[in-house]
């Protein structure tokens, strides 16, 4: 098994590179069959990720909740000693009959959430316990109150809020406290920068960045990357790496909080983006990279 550089994210240190395990059960690519699945966490363990993203609504269907977390757990229990892995998951997305997305913030929801998240990782207490989006029909520091309620009541180690904008971040900062906001799970990528703001707000506050969709999203934004943005197939040829891992190591670059969760529903795919972590940028590099972006 390789060992890859760590970053802090909360309580915990994780590889500088995580393994997003939506692909596994939805995504614009071919879902893989559940033995391709497997293979692709237990590649990711190999190369060294001790970071794996899931969620309760990552699922084939309405009626298949929990899927990805399932197969996370399935995954990890058939690997050997998994104690050094952090699984972060999410909740208050939901979905139900006709494939109807919603969001439920509520205290009732989110509990019955958790504990259906407990049973679907198999254990006692979940490690970083996110919520997915904002319920606008709820007040943001009630709900983030009940994800605090959670971690006292000893159902989740760590808290984490998703898709949140600077002011949500300060007001889960203010809710939860000096250091009790682990982590802020984002997109961002090339194509997707916008939320550079709270990137560099979660910095200043030693919080987590947790960039999700990296390189552009399952299909072609990932792996046409380096073709619409040379710049990264150009450097990952000079270096004789990939493009997505040369997209990787520049949101690395951007700050020791940044840990990047690229998705994979191929074993080669997060064998290759776990490389990132140790893929250090030059600062010419950095500044050709930054530089397309003018
Ligand atoms: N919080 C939220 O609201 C939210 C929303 C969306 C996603 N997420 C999280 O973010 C994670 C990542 O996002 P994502 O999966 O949507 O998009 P992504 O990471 O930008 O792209 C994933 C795709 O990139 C391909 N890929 C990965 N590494 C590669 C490499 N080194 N070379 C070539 N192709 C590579 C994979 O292909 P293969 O499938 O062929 O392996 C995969 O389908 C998700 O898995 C999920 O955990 C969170």
């Amino acid at each position: 098994m390789t060992t890859l550089p760590t970053r802090t994210l909360g309580p915990f240190t994780v590889s500088a590179v995580g393994l997003g395990a939506m692909p596994l059960s939805m995504g614009a690519n071919v879902r893989p069959d559940r033995e391709q699945a497997v293979a692709t966490v237990h590649a990711a363990l190999d190369a060294g990720v001790t970071f794996i993203d899931t969620a309760d609504c990552y699922a084939p269907s309405w009626d298949a909740m929990g899927h990805n977390e399932q197969l996370v757990a399935e995954a990890l229990a058939s690997y050997g000693d998994t104690s050094h892995v952090t699984v972060a998951t999410k909740g208050g997305i939901t979905r139900s009959e006709g494939e109807v997305w919603g969001r439920d913030g509520s205290p009732e929801y989110l509990r019955r959430a958790v504990e259906s998240s407990l049973r679907n990782l198999r254990v006692d207490v979940l490690d970083l316990y996110q919520w997915h989006r904002p319920d606008r029909w709820r007040l943001y520091p009630e709900v983030v109150g009940t994800f605090k309620a959670l971690q006292e009541e000893g159902k989740i180690r760590a808290v984490g809020i998703s898709n949140a904008n600077v002011e949500e971040i300060d007001v889960a900062l203010e809710v939860l406290g000096e250091g009790g906001l682990a982590s802020v799970q984002n997109q961002f990528s090339p194509s997707f920068r916008s939320s550079r703001d709270e990137l560099e707000h979660c910095g200043r506050h030693g919080v987590a960045f947790l960039p999700w969709s990296p390189l552009g999203g399952t299909g072609a934004g990932s792996r046409d990357v380096g073709l619409t943005y040379p710049v990264f197939h150009e450097i990952g040829s000079a270096r004789g790496v990939s493009p997505q891992q040369v997209v990787l190591a520049w949101e690395l670059s951007l700050g020791v909080h940044v840990v990047p969760i690229p998705g994979a529903s191929r074993p080669a795919s997060i064998s290759d983006s776990a490389q990132a972590a140790s893929l250090v940028l030059t600062d010419d590099e950095l500044a050709r990279i930054e530089g397309q972006f003018c």
